[in-house]
């Protein structure tokens, strides 16, 4: 969400003449994306503005912004506290980076100016320029917000109320990337299933899916984040139906007892989630599944963590993300009793993640051998003569070849599989 919230930022500056720096140094703006999802993230960005303090010392005609849900939760209150910031933006307000460059971003006279708007009714509506990374896959938005207040998220609050994109701007959107060669789009939402509320007419995600099929050069659909509640059988149909839709799904479950899922006002038990699960399987074979998994939620007793342990053994994820409980500002869960000692919520997460690894290793073993098709990215990170790329599961392969196949789709016989990635030969 964030990278493509950038991609957007960098749109914009683009369309307006600016050009990507080489490094901080190099920089006339700098612009922190930044995200409020657990502490960590937040620390990361606190400790970063502390750097560009000395930047700004340095070159007194830099510009710092901070963009994101940061932003949109401390919004003025940045200024105060670190006067070196000339301009906040919240994630719902993107579009205003354009008049903060017209105004004359660098003018003398450009003091402070915010426009962390919570609730611009009209963003969903905007068609922003995207500069987006990479030339194979594009990620596209087709919701903003979210309406479901799980007890420990801070989205609702940052991002604001949930609300569609029209299906023939996203429709429109994605003609013009096929038509610049991306191959495979992910559709971009905190909780896709429930696409189409509030747009007129009978629109819900199954249908928005059937339209994009209709495009002419997009070769794989993507779609992320999920919300159990709402995974319909529907959405299974249509999964099962449309080739171009990749079998895989990011299906989060954040814990495996009742009990933690009620506190955490998910509003599915785990046995309706497991059982959406296993048809899901039954109606796609091969499909791959990954989830999101909070250790350490509040009140969560030793019975209720064994609960999500054995989650993880029943239903085999294919891959998880797995965090310890953060506190968040303004969530109905900081206010619960019975938070859990850091060393508990760690040792928790550590079992979580050990038990993972066996899952995943093994799962991605029983791979070797067979040949997948792979949509090839580019350059390994890790080896530059070796190419990398995504099979339609979402799995990273890695392989010798010629960059005359990037951006192509491609068969890839797997070798040797890790818990990360893949190896494999080009057949
Ligand atoms: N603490 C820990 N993890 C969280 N997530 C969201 N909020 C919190 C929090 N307060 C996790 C959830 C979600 C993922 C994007 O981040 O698992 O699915
Ligand atoms: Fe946060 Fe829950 Fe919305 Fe996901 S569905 S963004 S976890 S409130």
């Amino acid at each position: 969400m964030n990278v493509h919230d950038s991609e957007k930022m960098a749109g914009i500056f683009s369309e307006t003449g600016y050009n990507e720096a080489d490094g901080r140094n190099d920089a006339d703006v700098i612009v922190l994306n930044t995200c409020s999802i657990r502490d960590k993230a937040e620390q990361k960005f606190y400790s970063e503005l502390g750097r560009l303090k000395k930047a700004k010392q340095e070159n007194p005609n830099l510009k710092v912004a901070v963009a994101g849900c940061i932003a949109q939760q401390e919004g003025e209150k940045l200024f105060k506290k670190f006067p070196y910031i000339d301009f906040v933006v919240g994630p719902n307000n993107l579009d205003s980076v354009q008049k903060w460059v017209s105004n004359g971003i660098h003018s003398t006279t450009g003091n402070h100016q915010s426009t962390a708007i919570f609730d611009n009714p009209e963003y969903h509506t905007k068609i922003l320029p995207v500069k987006r990374e990479g030339g194979t896959r594009a990620w596209v938005s087709i919701m903003y917000g979210c309406n479901n207040y799980c007890a420990y998220c801070v989205v609702p609050y940052t991002r604001g109320r949930e609300r569609s994109r029209a299906v023939s701007d996203i429709y429109d959107e994605i003609v013009e990337l096929a038509k610049q060669g991306y191959k495979e789009v992910a559709l971009l939402g905190q909780n896709v299933n429930s696409y189409g509320k509030g747009l007129p007419g009978d629109v819900d995600f199954p249908h928005l899916l059937n339209e994009i099929h209709k495009v002419d050069g997009i070769k794989r659909i993507r779609f992320v984040t999920n919300h159990p509640g709402d995974f319909s059988l529907k959405l299974i149909e249509a999964i099962r139906d449309l080739p171009k839709v990749c079998e895989h799904i990011h299906l989060p479950v954040q814990a495996g007892s009742d009990n933690t899922l009620l506190a955490m006002n998910r509003k599915y038990t785990y046995s309706e989630y497991s059982e959406k699960v296993s048809l899901l399987k039954k109606e796609v074979p091969g499909m791959a599944i990954t989830t999101d998994i909070i250790a350490g939620f509040p009140g969560e007793t030793d019975d209720d963590f064994e609960c999500t342990f054995n989650a993880l053994k029943e239903i085999q994820y294919d891959g998880i993300f797995a965090f310890k409980y953060s506190k968040r500002p303004g969530t109905k869960a900081l206010d619960f009793p019975d938070h859990l000692d850091e060393q508990i919520k760690s040792e928790r997460l550590a079992r979580i993640l050990d038990l993972q690894e066996t899952i995943t290793h093994k799962i991605n073993k029983s791979l070797e051998g067979e040949i997948l098709e792979v949509l090839v990215e580019g350059a390994s990170n890790n080896n530059p003569d070796r190419l990398t790329g995504r099979t339609r599961t979402n799995k990273i392969v890695n392989f010798p070849g010629d960059t005359s196949d990037i951006g192509e789709l491609i068969n890839v016989k797997i070798i040797e599989a890790g818990t990360h990635s893949l190896y494999g030969e080009k057949v």
